[in-house]
């Protein structure tokens, strides 16, 4: 079903891992749309409430596949983008939490698609970096957008601008990565923060993510008022009741989703 990565499903996570180590796991335009696919595979199925992006090997993603960007011209250029920055945007949007955990390389795309998770875990082996430049381009999966969002405009445009890599100390500094953690630690981490987020109600989680993504970009008060439409919306929700009913019952909630 998948041929450049694996997706795989264990207590409510779906794993999905992008699997061409012997390039670094280098973003080809099938991989990319595979992606889409296994983000929305993972949205669409019910036994799956949290996603975890990885890559196999040495590396998380080592960028786009620059044999295949090679001989572009420039409109197949744009519209390589505007595919790449779709499918990236679902990670962002999907209501099912996504957590990247970044083994090595996240370069270009690598950097780009771990900006577009929610969340950003790094091995204290990862490098990261938007080296663009040095190949001529600008990067083309959102990095000139999410990277001044997450990190300011200075260390966004140094970033940009020198092609360098940082390790995964630096990028905790800046915030460009959440948490850093031993290698071998990388993917049990990854798994408990998922865990934890998953039991939670899914529509509260699915809301938060909405409301911080549509109030990322307007003005505060426009903001509050997404965040009071979602806050008012969830009072007619079973797992609000639920959840408040546990809490005061002193026990555990079971939200199901509605
Ligand atoms: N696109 C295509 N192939 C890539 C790739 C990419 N972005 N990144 C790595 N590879 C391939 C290499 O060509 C090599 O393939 P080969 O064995 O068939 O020659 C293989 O992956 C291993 O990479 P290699 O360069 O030998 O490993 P390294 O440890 O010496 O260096 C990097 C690792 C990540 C520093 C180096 O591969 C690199 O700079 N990659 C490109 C990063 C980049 O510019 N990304 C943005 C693209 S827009």
């Amino acid at each position: 079903m998948y041929e450049f990565l694996t997706f795989d499903v264990a207590d409510r996570i779906a794993t999905i891992t992008v699997n061409r180590p012997d390039k670094l796991n280098a973003l080809n335009d099938a991989t990319i749309a595979e992606l889409g696919r296994a983000i929305d595979e993972a949205n669409a199925r019910a036994d799956v409430a949290a996603v975890l992006l990885t890559g196999a090997g040495r590396s998380f993603i080592a960028g786009a596949d620059i044999s295949e960007l090679e001989s572009q011209s420039p409109l197949e250029a744009q519209r390589r983008a505007r595919v790449g920055q779709a499918i990236f945007r679902r990670f962002e949007t999907s209501p099912k939490p996504t957590v990247a955990a970044i083994n090595g390389f996240a370069l270009g795309g690598g950097c780009e698609l771990a900006m577009a998770c929610h969340v950003r875990l790094a091995s204290d082996k990862a490098k990261l970096g938007q080296p663009e430049v040095k190949l001529g381009i600008v990067p083309g999966y959102g990095g000139t957008q999410r990277l001044p969002r997450l990190v300011g405009r200075g260390a966004a445009l140094r970033l940009l601008l020198t092609g360098d890599m940082i390790d995964a100390a630096e990028a905790l500094r800046l915030g460009l990565v959440d948490q850093v953690v031993a290698p071998e630690a990388l993917l049990d981490t990854a798994r408990t923060l998922l865990t934890t987020m998953a039991a939670n109600a899914p529509l509260a989680l699915a809301g938060c993510i909405e409301a911080v993504n549509r109030g990322q970009d307007v003005p505060l008060e426009e903001g509050c008022t997404i965040e009071s439409d979602f806050f008012g919306l969830l009072s007619a929700t079973a797992d609000m009741k639920e959840g408040m009913r546990a809490f005061l019952e002193k026990r555990a909630a079971t939200f199901i989703g509605r």
